[in-house]
């Protein structure tokens, strides 16, 4: 039977203002992560794998499925999401320097519509002090779950300098991470989302694939590159990204950030930020289906975007994507939610041989 979080959990954690509440759940994972045989123990339990490893980017995934980045914005909480069940975290977004983020509250949940709007503005400690975390881990290899590492522009960096910055906190985690995502849609970080424009994109995307190359040149293994879009882009504006990541060599993309776009009844809702969940479910999968078209299956697509049950990550896979993440499926669903898709997947037989 599983865990009744709906009825019992729930309720006691959405008492609690949306970003408290986080908190507890992160310090309860990152607790869990500091006890190994327990977390191998739930492992056994929950990591239910799938028909055949998911082979993508050069990686091999237990399951399909993903804990989007934000969740464990400080690198702590990820050696237990494979104890519930994920086969990947993405931790971050880390930026070059610490910073605070946004002033509180910060973070809000909408219940009846199964949806967060959040403007946390990547607070974080910095790529550097995370490095330092994830070098006392387990490194590649060694690692239940696929381990990412998103990275962001620090608010302080002017967009101009902004390939400097992110190539700072790549060279900082490329060590430790299984794939780096570079983050250029979160809309709570002034301008930058501009940086999906062809110029800036094109300047960001040289300095890590040079940094990947530089890697090389010394022994180290490269990094697969995705790319994290928003799903407020123009198909025009798309074409125009998705042609950057295939003349870069850009490994795969993430489809999608959070949403500015107010669907009713949210454009009565007066919180600035990016919303998630179920009202980014159907934008966010359209999108996916129009880059696995326009790409012909030559990049691979992770989606996030609205997950709130098997059948929405089905849906996902079935738009072409490889692999799929969630967040605010984790606040509705509660922590055993990844474990019921990556069941579903498997009683489908996915992926096929
Ligand atoms: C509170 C919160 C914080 C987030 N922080 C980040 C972040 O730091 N970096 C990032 O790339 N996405 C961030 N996201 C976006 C999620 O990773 C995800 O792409 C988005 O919420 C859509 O998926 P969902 O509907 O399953 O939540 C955040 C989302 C939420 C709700």
């Amino acid at each position: 039977m599983d865990f009744p979080y709906e009825r019992l959990l729930r309720p006691l954690l959405f008492k609690l203002d949306c970003e408290t509440a986080h908190n507890l759940a992160a310090a309860a994972m990152t607790a869990l992560g500091r006890v190994p045989p327990l977390c191998r123990a739930m492992e056994a339990a929950n990591l239910v794998r799938s028909a055949r490893p998911v082979r993508v980017l050069g990686l091999e995934f237990p399951n399909a499925v993903g804990l989007a980045a934000g969740f464990d914005k400080h690198a702590t909480a990820w050696p237990a999401a494979a104890a519930l069940g994920f086969g990947h975290v993405e931790v971050g977004t880390l930026t070059a320097l610490a910073q605070p983020g946004n002033p509180k509250p910060r973070a809000f949940r909408y219940p009846a519509r199964e949806a967060v709007i959040n403007r946390m503005g990547f607070n974080n400690h910095g790529a550097a002090a995370a490095a330092k975390l994830l070098a006392r881990q387990p490194s590649a290899g060694r690692r239940r779950a696929v381990l990412g590492v998103s990275i962001g522009k620090s608010k302080v960096t002017p967009l101009e300098q902004a390939a400097a910055d992110y190539t700072a906190s790549f060279n900082a985690v490329a060590d430790h991470a299984d794939y780096v995502a570079v983050n250029v849609s979160s809309p709570n970080t002034p301008g930058l989302r501009a940086l999906q424009g062809k110029g800036p994109l094109v300047e960001i995307l040289s300095a890590l694939t040079d940094a990947n190359a530089g890697r090389a040149a010394a022994g180290k293994p490269p990094r697969p590159i995705l790319l994290k879009i928003a799903p407020d882009l123009g198909w025009g504006e798309l074409d125009a990204v998705l042609a950057t990541l295939l003349d870069l060599g850009v490994h795969g993309i993430i489809a999608t950030n959070t949403t500015l776009a107010r669907p009713a009844p949210f454009d009565a809702v007066n919180e600035d930020g990016g919303l998630s969940g179920r009202p980014l479910r159907e934008r966010a999968t359209e999108v996916v289906r129009y880059i696995a078209r326009a790409t012909g299956g030559r990049l691979p697509i992770i989606a996030s975007g609205g997950v709130m049950t098997p059948a929405d990550a089905c849906a996902k896979l079935d738009a072409g994507a490889a692999l799929v993440q969630l967040y605010t499926g984790l606040i509705y669903r509660g922590p055993f939610f990844a474990k019921r898709i990556a069941r579903a997947l498997a009683n489908r037989g996915w992926p096929a041989a």
